[in-house]
């Protein structure tokens, strides 16, 4: 699926890898970007269309579906790091209520236009779906769990024509990235791999120099090779989304 000609609908892009992919569909040729926000927006371009979005908020999500006539690509950009710790349970249900309900609740709000357009869902999601981070673990939670949301997305919508990706970024110098003196890649470089891994058909986008170090031997690992055939497996019986 390539970005040239496309609609497409990116959440939290107001700032960070969210206003970094909007620019980056702009320059690829994109033919309209709903910018999804919580706060008002204005953009230059005339291709850009500013949603109101809070991913929390069930009315906000359906009145957004409902302003949007087709749709290409949703990508479920928007999240919350908070950095707590494990015991604090209003941190968990914060970050699962943004970074798991609020792409469950997007996604199936525009499930029936991106079938109508045999259309791509991307997940942003972190290395931290595969492996927790120790200063964020309840963060973690909530991308493994959007992760394995990904994957049952991919099987229930396979015979539907959508197809859906995970982008996995490791540290990216965002305002939620982490502290420190530690290398950390550019929003910029991260909306053009993401865009770059959509374009090649890759399932896992591995979008920054830490990550495409980890996800070496990715296609071949145990985890991939389980999900294969945990598909191959529900094709017999049809799943549904
Ligand atoms: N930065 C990293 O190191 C890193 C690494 C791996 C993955 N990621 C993932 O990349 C995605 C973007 O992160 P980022 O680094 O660009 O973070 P960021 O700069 O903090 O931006 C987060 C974006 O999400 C929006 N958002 C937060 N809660 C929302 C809600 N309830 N409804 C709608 N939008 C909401 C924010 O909007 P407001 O401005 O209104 O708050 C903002 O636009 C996230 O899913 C994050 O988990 C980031």
């Amino acid at each position: 699926m390539t970005i040239a000609g496309s609609t497409v609908l990116v959440t939290g892009a107001n700032r960070g890898i969210g206003r970094a992919l909007v620019e980056e569909a702009l320059r690829r040729g994109a033919k309209r970007v709903y910018a999804g926000t919580r706060r008002p927006l204005v953009h230059p371009d005339q291709r850009v269309t500013p949603l109101t979005l809070d991913v929390t908020d069930a009315e906000q999500i359906r009145a957004a579906a409902e302003a949007v006539e087709s749709l290409d690509i949703l990508v479920n950009n928007a999240g919350v790091g908070l950095y707590a710790e494990l015991g604090d349970r209003a941190a968990l249900e914060q970050h699962l209520a943004v970074n798991l309900f609020g792409s469950y609740d997007t996604t199936q709000a525009f499930l029936p236009l991106l079938t109508r357009s045999r259309g791509a869902i991307v997940n942003v999601l972190s290395l931290a779906a595969l492996a927790p981070v120790p200063f964020d673990p309840t963060y973690g939670i909530s991308k493994a769990a959007a992760f394995s949301l990904t994957q049952s997305l991919r099987v229930a919508l396979a015979g539907q024509g959508v197809s859906v990706y995970a982008a996995l970024p490791g540290p990216v110098d965002t305002d939620m990235g982490p502290q420190g003196d530690i290398p950390k890649a550019a929003p910029e470089a991260v909306a053009r791999a993401i865009f770059d891994g959509v374009d090649k058909g890759d399932e896992e986008i591995f979008p920054d120099p830490l990550s495409a170090a980890m996800a070496e031997g990715w296609p071949n690992s145990t985890s991939k090779l389980l999900e294969r055939q945990m598909a191959a497996f529900v094709q017999a019986v049809p799943a549904t989304s």
